[in-house]
């Protein structure tokens, strides 16, 4: 026996998952996804084949040929879930598993119609990284797999389902009442790329390879948020070659999704607060966008090297800002998620083992340790590299890293082995070692400067000292500079102040979410009463982690505002998604009383 992913019991020793064919009935009274999963092991094998499950009932396991194979379910462990234990016949090339879903299976979520913009319909949508496809099907669910995929979908005849993949043509004979959709996924891709969703959903073409589906009362809103897609698709292909994917959709799903967005290969999952009516926050579909070189290309072996997956994509984000707004808008972006980063660094302990970027999180359950570290020192380190180099040596470098690894997935030491025999003797030279085996920032890391971060700083800063922004000039920042503004402000401040800055920004209308929850996070830890009718409305709707974590910390601080967030939280907690739940349930565990 040979393990070598933490997070699944799939056996090195064991055949792999050539290709998988699914068929899907999704039941929405019973909150159940009814499921026959096939896998090809490409040529005949015998004995055991070890597969994840989570929460899945399975009901027969079968050959090819109809021949039935024993197999055993594992005991359940809290994170991994049951190892489904398969014994194969002689000469087994394929394995056909019909089971069924959990209602609580993590992976998925179930909404019902006053959850959805329309009213009027369920909406079902997965989120299957880190380890969750194993909630909706019995699989080799580790990266280190790859496969191609097709799928079938029944659903009820009123909804629509799309999935990370190319639609083929749709089969005849549907049951009555039900539709019947096709999906086919040529390139192999790891388990947690798999999407799925159904609900009342139409499209807006945007170009001749993108378009962007959504619920009908969002759908205008977001073909105006996102025409400038095949600008990006562009700018991007220059800087990491073709796009390989052939075509680059999005999904924009109902506000309970507990991500910004996932990079569903073809069907960029997105969050609605992503609308904000400006175009201001689609450097998130930059970030996605990337995601299809560096992550669904070059993908990570296992969470352990996640960095590879979001700092190189985080790196990449800002190449393509950019490309497209120039320096100084990347700049910004850097300055942003140097915020998050020193946030993130805060919440762990100094030597904290989850501040490295190759990790080791055997018996650590990943979502518990999510943060931006892999994100923002990852794209440091992959900057410092950038800069060791130079920018023209590095791309040449990128390209043949992706050209080198595309379509398979790799670890911190496949990628530190291709680095020293590209560029020989940078890693040493930045020491590389401490960047990725060592907690904390490198003493050298580097700081990004830019003259607007720092005026807006000090102005910030100033505040408790009676320092104001000029009121002419701050009518002409951009959403980016107002947020970094609010970000360095002194909290909490007092009644006056908070409503000096709200009728001088009108932030509690705000429709940029980025620059909202920074304001409501501001008021809440400052106690102002009048946003805690907005504070209730946000949170009672939106199920980003990214938001629910500071603003649900931020009413930790006094006990009107913490009566405020348990109030609301006992009236939210059922419709959350389960990892948003989890996410409220820590923060509010560190409140005093
Ligand atoms: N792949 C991630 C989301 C993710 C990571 C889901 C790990 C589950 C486990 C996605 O690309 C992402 O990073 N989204 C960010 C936005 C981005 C602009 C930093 C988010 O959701 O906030
Ligand atoms: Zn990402």
């Amino acid at each position: 026996m040979s393990r070598f992913d933490p997070h699944s019991h799939f056996d090195t020793d064991q055949p792999r998952t050539h290709r998988l064919t699914l068929e899907i009935g999704v039941d929405f009274e019973r909150r159940r996804v009814l499921g026959r999963a096939v896998l090809d092991l490409g040529g005949g094998s015998t004995g055991p084949l070890d597969l994840d499950t989570k929460g899945l009932v399975i009901t027969a396991a079968a050959t090819g040929r109809g021949k039935p194979i024993p197999y055993a379910l594992g005991a359940e462990d809290p994170i991994l879930g049951r190892r489904l234990r398969l014994d194969l016949p002689a000469h087994t090339a394929q394995v056909a598993i019909t089971y069924e879903t959990a209602p609580e299976a993590v992976g998925l979520q179930w909404l019902a119609p006053e959850q959805t913009a329309g009213k009027r319909h369920p909406f079902l949508f997965t989120q299957f990284q880190p380890i969750h496809a194993r909630s909706m099907i019995p699989c080799q669910d580790t990266p280190i797999v790859r496969a191609p995929y097709r799928a079938t979908v029944t659903v009820p005849e009123a909804l629509t389902a799309v999935m990370s993949a190319a639609p083929a043509d749709a089969k005849a004979h549907a049951q009555a009442g039900k539709r019947t959709l096709e999906f086919t996924m040529p390139q192999p891709v790891p388990s947690y790329l798999i999407a799925l969703a159904v609900g009342d959903l139409t499209s807006r073409d945007l170009s001749p390879r993108s378009r962007v589906w959504a619920e009908s009362a969002t759908a205008d809103a977001a073909a105006y948020e996102f025409a400038g897609i095949e600008e990006m698709i562009r700018a991007a292909e220059q800087l990491f070659g073709p796009y390989e994917w052939d075509r680059y959709d999005m999904l924009v799903l109902p506000p309970s999704f507990p991500y910004g967005g996932m990079e569903n290969p073809r069907m960029t999952f997105l969050t609605p607060t992503v609308l904000a009516g400006d175009r201001s926050l689609v450097d998130l579909v930059a970030h996605e966008l990337a995601h299809s070189w560096t992550g669904n290309l070059v993908t990570n072996a296992t969470m352990d090297h996640f960095w590879l997956n979001e700092g190189f994509t985080v790196w990449a984000e800002r190449r393509i800002l950019e490309a497209l707004h120039g320096k100084e808008a990347a700049a910004l972006g850097w300055a942003i998620g140097q915020n998050a980063l020193d946030e993130s660094l805060a919440r762990f302990p100094a030597d904290s083992p989850f501040t490295l970027l190759r990790t080791n999180l055997e018996g650590v359950d990943p979502d518990e340790v999510y943060s931006s570290i892999p994100y923002e020192k990852g794209a440091r380190f992959v900057a410092t590299l950038e800069s060791a180099v130079g920018r023209e040596r590095f791309d040449r470098f990128m390209r043949r890293y992706m050209d080198r690894f595309r379509f398979t997935s790799i670890t911190t030491e496949e990628f530190l082995m291709f680095l020293n025999t590209e560029l020989p003797g940078v890693a040493q030279r930045v020491d590389a070692d401490a960047w990725l085996h060592r907690p904390g920032m490198p003493a050298g890391a580097p700081v990004f400067r830019s003259e607007r971060l720092d005026t807006l700083r000090t102005l910030a800063q100033g505040w408790n000292g009676g320092t104001r922004p000029d009121q002419a000039e701050a009518g002409h920042w951009n959403a980016n500079e107002l947020l970094l503004y609010l970000q360095h402000l002194p909290r909490p401040l007092d009644e006056f102040s908070c409503r000096w800055l709200d009728a001088q920004f009108t932030l509690t209308q705000q429709g940029n979410y980025e620059i909202l929850v920074e304001w409501l996070t501001i008021a809440g830890a400052s106690d102002y009463e009048p946003v805690f009718p907005r504070i209730r409305e946000v949170l009672t709707s939106v199920g980003r982690m990214k938001y629910l974590r500071p603003l649900y910390g931020a009413l930790g601080g006094h006990p009107r505002t913490r009566a405020l967030a348990r109030e609301v939280f006992r009236e939210a907690a059922s419709r959350y998604h389960t990892l948003s739940r989890r996410v409220v349930e820590s923060v509010m565990e560190q409140y005093r009383d």
